[in-house]
């Protein structure tokens, strides 16, 4: 990639770490004892839940699964409703679940998908989000883990992407608007 796509680097790698280091102290307290299914939301959410999971302390008793969701485009702001293009392996019934996600800008896709997941019947069910835009409004979803409240900036790295792109940033940046302009 060219260097001079990021305009400017909003976290760098050892922020992230430290502040994943924090919410993974919390889940650890929270947890402790039980069986967590951790629900990571695909693509973008990849790289924070492998980093958090690891983080967790093994008392801990950690499943992992996985959601592909697609959001209608446009549309999909005014619905807020989500389609789920792969769904869970996991019977979540009766079963504390995690879902792990990179970033909320509006929060319809998160909260779609929450309700769909509420829809089966979980102990529990919380939602940890390494980031969230700051819109300025108030939110439709307070994530109980929130890593970092953002400035409204498209941003990529660190799972994040511009067209399937940057997701191996080892670090969170501000995306030059030259790129998608
Ligand atoms: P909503 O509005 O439903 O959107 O909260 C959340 C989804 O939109 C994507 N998104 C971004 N992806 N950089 C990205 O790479 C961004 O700055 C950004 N803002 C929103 C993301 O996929 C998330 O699931
Ligand atoms: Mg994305």
């Amino acid at each position: 990639m060219n260097p001079a796509d990021i305009k400017s680097v909003l976290y760098t790698t050892a922020q992230i770490e430290e502040r994943v280091g924090e919410l993974a102290a919390r889940i650890s307290v929270d947890y402790r004892g039980e069986k967590l299914i951790v629900v990571g939301v695909l693509k973008g959410a990849s790289i924070f839940m492998a980093d958090l999971i690891r983080k967790i302390d093994p008392e801990v008793d950690i499943v992992l699964d996985f959601v592909v969701v697609s959001s209608y485009g446009s549309a999909a702001a005014s619905s807020g409703v989500v389609s789920i293009k792969k769904d869970l392996d996991c019977d979540i019934a009766g079963c504390n679940v995690l879902i792990v996600e990179d970033i909320l800008d509006t929060g319809l896709t998160l909260k779609s998908l929450m309700e769909n997941l509420r829809a089966r019947g979980p102990k529990s069910l919380e939602v940890a989000v390494l980031l969230r835009k700051d819109l300025g409004n108030e939110p439709v979803l307070k994530p109980k883990y929130l890593g970092m409240e953002t400035p409204n900036e498209f941003l990529v790295g660190y799972g994040l992407d511009y067209d399937e792109r940057y997701r191996s940033l080892p670090y969170i940046g501000i995306l030059d608007e030259r790129v998608y302009q």
